[in-house]
Order: C-alpha cells, then sequence, then structure tokens
C-alpha cells in the first residue's frame, strides 16, 4: 500500500498542498499507509470531507486501534482517551454540555481584558530580545497562558506542557509512539485534580471536579481525558494559527497596512489564515460501524479514515481561485474547525486570541520583517498539526 512518502516522491512534490491538489484531481478518496503501518481512507475532496464528518455511521470511537497507541498501559489510555472527541452520540453530548457554557463566545468575550493584557505584556518582552521569534514569544507562550489560567493551571508548567504535547502530537501516527511523556503527562493531571480537589478554586478545572463529586457525572478517567483534551486542543492549535498567520503577514506588507488601518478587517483575514494554512490539518481518526459508500469508494465496517482538511479547505469546487489568499472573501466556509457535532468547542476563544494577537503585533511592531526573508519556511514534523517550528523576525523599531 502507498505511503505518503511514496506519493510526494510520486508526484515530485513538496508541499502539501501541491500534493493535494494532484489528489483531489486524481484519488480523491484512496487507502494509504501511515508511518507506523496502518492503513486507512484519506478524503482530500470538500464535499467528501464534509459529507464523512457528518455522517454519524463515521465514529470516533476508535478505541485501542487509535494509531500506534495500542503499546499505552490500558489504565493510561483511558485517563487520556476518555474525551468527547473519541466518543459519539450520547456520551459526547453529556461530556461536551459540561464544559460547553464556559466557551460560548459571549463568556469568552469576557475574557478579552485578560488576554490583551497577556499580550501585550509578551510583546513587551518581545521588544527587548536580542534575537525575537514569533513562534516562540508569541504563537507558544499565549495560547498557552490562556488556557492555564482557563483551566487554573500553574502558569509556571508551561514549559513542561510545551514539551509533552510537542512530542505526544509528533508521535502520532508514527512508529515511535512517546509512551513515557504521555504517561508523565497523565501522572501530572491526575496530581493536579488531587490537588484541585483539595484547594479548589473558581477555574474550570475545580468547576468540573465539583460537577462530578457533586452530581457523579464525570468519571475520574474522564475528568483526566478532558483535561488532556482541552490543554491539547486549546494549546498548539492555537500556536499555529497564531505563527501561521504573522507568517502571512509578514508575507505581504500591504496586507499587514491594511489591516493596521482597519482593525475591523482582522476577523475575516483571520477566517482566510483558517482556510489557507489550517492549523489541524486532518480531523481526528474515524471508524465505520458500518460499510459505506463515500466519494464513489467502498468504505468497509471498522477501517479507518482520516479526512484532510487542510486539501478540503483548497478544494477549487468550493472556493474560487482556492490557491489565492484573499483577506476579505467572503462567504468562507472553511472548516478548518471541522464540522458536525464535534466542531470545534474552542472556536470563539481562538479567534479573539488571534484577533488580539494580530491586531497588536500590527501596531506594536509596524516595520517587523522575517530576519531571512529568503529562508524556507520550516513546517513541524508529525501528522498531526501545520505549524511552523520557528519564526525569526527584525522588529526595526
Ligand atoms: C485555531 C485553533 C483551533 C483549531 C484550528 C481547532 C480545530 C479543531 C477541529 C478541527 C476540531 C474537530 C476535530 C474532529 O472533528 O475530529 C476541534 C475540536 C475540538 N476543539 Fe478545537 N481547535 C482550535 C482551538 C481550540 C481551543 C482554543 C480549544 C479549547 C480551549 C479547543 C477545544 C476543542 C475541543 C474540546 C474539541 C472537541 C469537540 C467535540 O468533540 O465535540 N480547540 N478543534
Amino acid at each position: 500500500m502507498v505511503t505518503f512518502t511514496d506519493l510526494y516522491a510520486e508526484y515530485g512534490v513538496k508541499s502539501p498542498h501541491d500534493l493535494f491538489e494532484r489528489l483531489r484531481e486524481e484519488r480523491p478518496l484512496f487507502q494509504v499507509e501511515l508511518p507506523n503501518g496502518v492503513p486507512l481512507w484519506f478524503v482530500t475532496r470538500y464535499a467528501d470531507c464534509r459529507a464523512g464528518l457528518g455522517d454519524a455511521r463515521l465514529s470516533n470511537r476508535i478505541g485501542t486501534r487509535i494509531v500506534s497507541q495500542d503499546v499505552l498501559p490500558a489504565e493510561i489510555r483511558s485517563s487520556m482517551g476518555t474525551h468527547m472527541l473519541r466518543v459519539d452520540g450520547t456520551d459526547h453530548t453529556r461530556l461536551r454540555r459540561l464544559v460547553s457554557s464556559v466557551f460560548t463566545a459571549k463568556r469568552i468575550e469576557h475574557l478579552r481584558p485578560m488576554i490583551e493584557q497577556m499580550t501585550s505584556e509578551l510583546l513587551d518582552r518581545m521588544a527587548v530580545r536580542e534575537q525575537p521569534d514569533a513562534i516562540h514569544e508569541l504563537a507558544y507562550p499565549l495560547p498557552m497562558q490562556v488556557i492555564c489560567e482557563l483551566l487554573g493551571v500553574p502558569v509556571s508548567d508551561h514549559q513542561r506542557f510545551q514539551a509533552w504535547s510537542n512530542a505526544y502530537l509528533a508521535g502520532v501516527g508514527t512508529a515511535n509512539f512517546p509512551v513515557d511523556v504521555v504517561t508523565e503527562f497523565v501522572y501530572y493531571v491526575r496530581d493536579l485534580v488531587k490537588q484541585k480537589r483539595a484547594e479548589p478554586d473558581d477555574k474550570l478545572l475545580s468547576a468540573m471536579i465539583s460537577a462530578r463529586d457533586n452530581e457523579d457525572r464525570l468519571a475520574e478517567n474522564e475528568l483526566t481525558s478532558m483535561c488532556f483534551l482541552l490543554i491539547i486542543a486549546g494549546y498548539e492549535t492555537t500556536v499555529n494559527l497564531l505563527g501561521n498567520g504573522t507568517a502571512m503577514l509578514l508575507a505581504d506588507p500591504e496586507l499587514a497596512d491594511r489591516l493596521r488601518a482597519d482593525h475591523d478587517a482582522i476577523p475575516a483575514a483571520v477566517e482566510e489564515f483558517l482556510r489557507y494554512e489550517s492549523p489541524v490539518p486532518g480531523a481526528s481518526f474515524r471508524v465505520a460501524t458500518e460499510t459505506l459508500e463515500l466519494g464513489g469508494q467502498t468504505v468497509q465496517e471498522g477501517e479507518l479514515v482520516l479526512i484532510s482538511l487542510l486539501s478540503a479547505n483548497r478544494d477549487e469546487q468550493s472556493f474560487p481561485d482556492s490557491m489565492a489568499f484573499e483577506a476579505d472573501r467572503t462567504p468562507n466556509p472553511h472548516m478548518a474547525f471541522g464540522y458536525g457535532m464535534h466542531y470545534c468547542l474552542g472556536a470563539p476563544l481562538a479567534r479573539l486570541e488571534a484577533e488580539i494577537a494580530f491586531r497588536q503585533l500590527l501596531e506594536r511592531f509596524p516595520k517587523m520583517e522575517r530576519k531571512d526573508p529568503s529562508a524556507e519556511l520550516r513546517w513541524r514534523p508529525g501528522l498531526v498539526m501545520r505549524g511552523l517550528t520557528e519564526l525569526p523576525v527584525t522588529l526595526n523599531q
């Protein structure tokens, strides 16, 4: 069976966008083998991706079939994998309902002053760095500080989170799943829960614990898994949006000027950043609970499916001139936050962080440039994130 490495070689391309353009044309749904040998159906056209995400027969409950994670001891797997993105139906509704009130656009808007303050402090620090890097000084720390604050996790643990979640995400689907890292992460989260149970505060994690303790709604493994999910889902995804968007602004000074002059145009540009370099390139793996037809192919019961959001969002059938970046593209029905019942819970938060970060960055460093504009952008390895490893800049202040 063909691998992604084979496909890049076969088509003689380097960028996933070039590869996916060919695949949408020639092989919209086909079987591919992951680096760890697991086969799955890869879906590249917008219409098929949307149909797949809306199809209840494609389940998130992939259990131990999750790529390479069967190497994990069952108790660790259960403490990290019993979350809403791994279940369907009423279990999903129950888990999602428990935290959804925190993530409504209205509630999230209340975080604005705090996020503005955090951003401004990060930019103060960036301003005095000898070798500033937009990924390390802004894109990484901001979402981490926000999610830690929301959950009530000590901000001093940033570095450890970053190392854990980086290693975890780089390992998904590869032959080297980082068992030790994940185990450490899970132990940390368990300790945290213990600590919060002893000394509750008014933050989200304590609220989730009391929801469980008072009404017996969240089992222990669900609680730790929910924390694991929120940290992973709320962190690196937003890092990539901030990093990718900053790179696009730096590549297009006219766009930067336009947005600086008209802040109201920033939200639409954020939507286009999300479409153009989708921070989460694929939805989480799905498994067919019965044999079904998708994109003209028969997916057998038990087979795995990977829906490519990065590809769907560049589909020329759904987005006119899809390879062009258009900051005011309307309509822009991108699927960077997914589609259907698992649609991203944190979308309002990610949008707010992005709007604030880009606005402040544009205002604060109007002459910022890439340190070496001719250097190729360096993308993170692994299948599950579309983001840059670094973005050295010159502030020219
Ligand atoms: C730019 C930033 C983000 C992007 C691109 C993104 C993308 C996504 C995508 C594509 C999904 C659906 C996955 C699937 O169907 O398999 C998803 C689900 C989810 N996201 Fe986000 N996300 C972002 C930020 C956040 C933030 C900030 C949070 C929370 C703090 C968050 C929490 C979640 C949760 C809890 C789910 C699971 C929802 C469910 O299963 O019902 N995300 N996200």
